[in-house]
């Protein structure tokens, strides 16, 4: 390990910040020493109820269950608007910045009040009700954070696809949680490129006979296949529909939405979140870990189809009765200041991003940093992998001038919000951790035979408890939960992560310690990758494991057997590439393709990937033992072919 540089927490910040460190020691002594009291007392402060609970947190992690506040009632869309308007219905609620950058505008609490009642009021019309779910197909534009607050609004249960998924993933999305009813766009923008979103909803809906409605916002005016008895039009439909709705009085255990994410196994599966405790917990992540005061601006650079644009560009900021700047494009086009000049143009307060972009914008050189005025930035932070130091300490002294602490913030789409995180007030902090758990969030390291590992050492990243915003299902399958989670070691939701705890009880995350990629933040599974591949017709087999690369974190390793009598070829080789685009979507884009006559296997017939790993990634010297293969020449050529020199 390479000498850690500890940056203490600047005085002026912690002047004036929400927590101390004094503050977090004492919260977090209690948030764990009387979790009743704790999380009662911060339910009451942060949300609205319609019907006051009284009972706290029921809980049996053996089984992968916990309720929270089961018996009080609220509404989200009332948490994150309506209550709000006494004070700031003139308020900006987001601050939308288009792919343009002569596209921008502000939409106050008000007119969102409007716009998600006018909609809720077209989903019931259309014959949505309770529980019903709703898939939202859209690009960075308000109207997605409109479909995802009225369906919360009726109690509908959104699914947000990410827009940058295949029609055919979309459509397995829509089967798998059984959506009748999709809201689109006709087409999204991003870095000047248009994304053809109906047009992949037109086939996506061609195998899902049970939808009966898209709704299509009108984004770039695009000629587009329409479909008169199925289609209709976002703008004018709305505009028939009153600026009031009821809102439906939910329990707090309710589904407030599904998210797919990518296991290491099978298809995604449909993380289930519900209605209080995901509220409460993105919510207070979001004023505690952001420090957010009043009036102050706060960008996070996510998609609202993954779960830090659902977490962090919605729920938290809305219920916070924040600004939330949403931005439709890409942070190079048109060039690598892209951030920057926003940041200049809007006063943004917090930037939140990704380790990948934030490597990615330092390769681009500093001067489309410093070209841009950042005196606004109070804060910075990170999200979706580990931040190696060098980025870690570009970012600071590059684009916060020194002046702005990092929140290196770990959690999970299971999670719903940070666990382990900073309080930027409260947190010295040192490069590549995420420092300290969140009020609350009791985390332990588990060597191989389930034991906690005390004190320093390093091992499997499990919590002991459960916390509000926990993953309570997943849809259709609630077993997959218990198996995937909860059943590894017994007793503990287990993250998938391994991790390391420093002198100081720092965690420092060291990765995904099963089957689980993450390229430029984006997790996929190697199995989905896998099952492209073979749908060839030229494919035997095929193995994929990641391999450390510059900018995405992870690249995506592919080693392929071909069918008795086929030769590989560039053709062919491209022909597997699209095959993975179209399957899943371009982040599944395969950076590497090795040809293997064999695949290193135990003589039952299991492949071991930790030798396919340590050859992907060069690491020749520690191979291990390959004693136990069936065939232990495979490995001899496949380290001969190999492709990452
Ligand atoms: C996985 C979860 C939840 C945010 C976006 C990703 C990795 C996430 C960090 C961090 C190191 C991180 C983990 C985790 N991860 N944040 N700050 N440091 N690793 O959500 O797609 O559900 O992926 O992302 O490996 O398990 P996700």
């Amino acid at each position: 390990m390479s000498e850690v540089h500890t940056h203490p927490v600047p005085e002026a910040f912690a002047a004036e910040a929400l927590v101390r460190d004094e503050d977090y020691q004492c919260m977090y002594r209690q948030s764990v020493e009387d979790p009743q009291a704790f999380w009662s007392q911060q339910a009451n402060d942060f949300l609205h109820w319609s019907k006051p609970f009284t009972k706290v947190v029921e809980e049996d992690l053996s089984k992968g269950h916990a309720a929270w506040f089961a018996d009080g009632e609220l509404n989200v869309s009332v948490n994150c608007i309506d209550r709000h308007l006494p004070a700031r219905a003139d308020q900006t609620a987001f601050i939308w910045e288009g792919d343009d950058p002569a596209d921008s505008k502000h939409i106050t609490y008000r007119e969102l009040h409007q716009q998600v009642c006018r909609l809720a009021n077209l989903l019931k019309a259309r014959g949505v009700n309770k529980g019903d779910r709703v898939c939202i197909y859209m690009p960075m534009i308000p109207e997605a954070a409109y479909a995802m607050l009225a369906c919360a609004r009726i109690g509908a249960v959104h699914s947000v696809v990410f827009g940058g998924f295949s029609p055919d993933s979309l459509k397995d999305r829509i089967l798998d949680s059984d959506c009748r009813l999709v809201i689109t766009a006709d087409e999204g923008v991003r870095g000047g490129r248009k994304v053809p979103l109906k047009a992949n909803v037109d086939k996506a809906l061609a195998n899902c006979p049970d939808v009966h409605t898209a709704i299509v916002v009108k984004r770039t005016g695009a000629n587009i296949d329409w479909d008169s008895k199925r289609d209709i039009w976002y703008e004018e439909s709305v505009a028939e529909q009153g600026t009031e709705c009821e809102p439906e009085a939910m329990n707090a255990e309710d589904p407030l939405f599904i998210l797919y994410t990518s296991g290491s196994t099978g298809k995604p599966k449909g993380v289930l979140h519900t209605t209080a405790g995901y509220l409460l917990m993105s919510t207070m992540t979001f004023k505690y870990a952001f420090d957010y005061k009043e009036g102050d601006v706060f960008w996070c650079t996510a998609d609202v189809g993954w779960i830090t644009g659902h977490s962090y560009i919605v729920y938290g900021p809305l219920a916070a009765g924040a600004i939330s700047l949403m931005f439709e494009g890409v942070p190079t086009y048109p060039d690598a200041s892209r951030c920057w000049q926003v940041v200049e143009k809007h006063k943004v307060n917090t930037f939140y991003t990704a380790p990948t972009a934030i490597r990615a914008l330092m390769g681009a050189g500093d001067d489309f940093v410093t070209k841009c005025d950042r005196s606004s930035l109070k804060l910075l932070g990170t999200v979706g992998e580990p931040i190696n130091p060098e980025a870690w300490e570009w970012y600071y002294e590059v684009v916060g001038e020194k002046r702005c602490p990092i929140v290196d913030t770990w959690w999970q789409t299971e999670t719903g919000a940070h666990l382990i995180t900073p309080l930027p007030g409260a947190t010295d902090l040192k490069p590549g951790s995420a420092t300290r758990p969140f009020f609350g969030v009791q985390p332990a390291l588990l060597d191989e035979k389930g034991q906690e590992i005390e004190g320093e050492g390093e091992g499997a990243l499990a919590m002991k408890a459960s916390w509000p915003s926990m993953i309570r299902s997943v849809y259709g399958d609630h077993q997959r939960m218990i198996d995937t989670y909860f059943s590894t070691f017994p007793g503990y939701y287990f993250t998938g992560d391994g991790a390391r705890r420093d002198g100081d009880g720092y965690y420092w995350i060291t990765g995904r310690i099963d089957d689980v990629l993450n390229v430029s933040g984006h997790r996929l599974g190697t199995a989905e990758i896998e099952s492209a591949i073979v749908l060839h017709e030229d494919t035997a087999e095929a193995a994929v494991v990641g391999y450390p690369h510059d900018i995405k974190g992870q690249g995506i390793y592919c080693y392929v057997t071909l069918k008795n009598g086929r030769e590989p070829s560039e053709e062919l080789r491209k022909e597997l590439i699209d095959l993975c685009v179209q399957e899943i979507g371009p982040i599944a884009k395969p950076d590497i393709i090795q040809w293997a006559p064999g695949l290193p296997k135990t003589r039952s017939g299991k492949i071991m990937r930790r030798i396919l790993r340590k050859i992907a990634s060069n690491e020749l010297d520690s191979l291990g033992d390959t004693s136990t293969l069936a065939d232990p020449s495979v490995v001899d050529e496949l380290v001969d072919h190999r492709v990452n020199k």
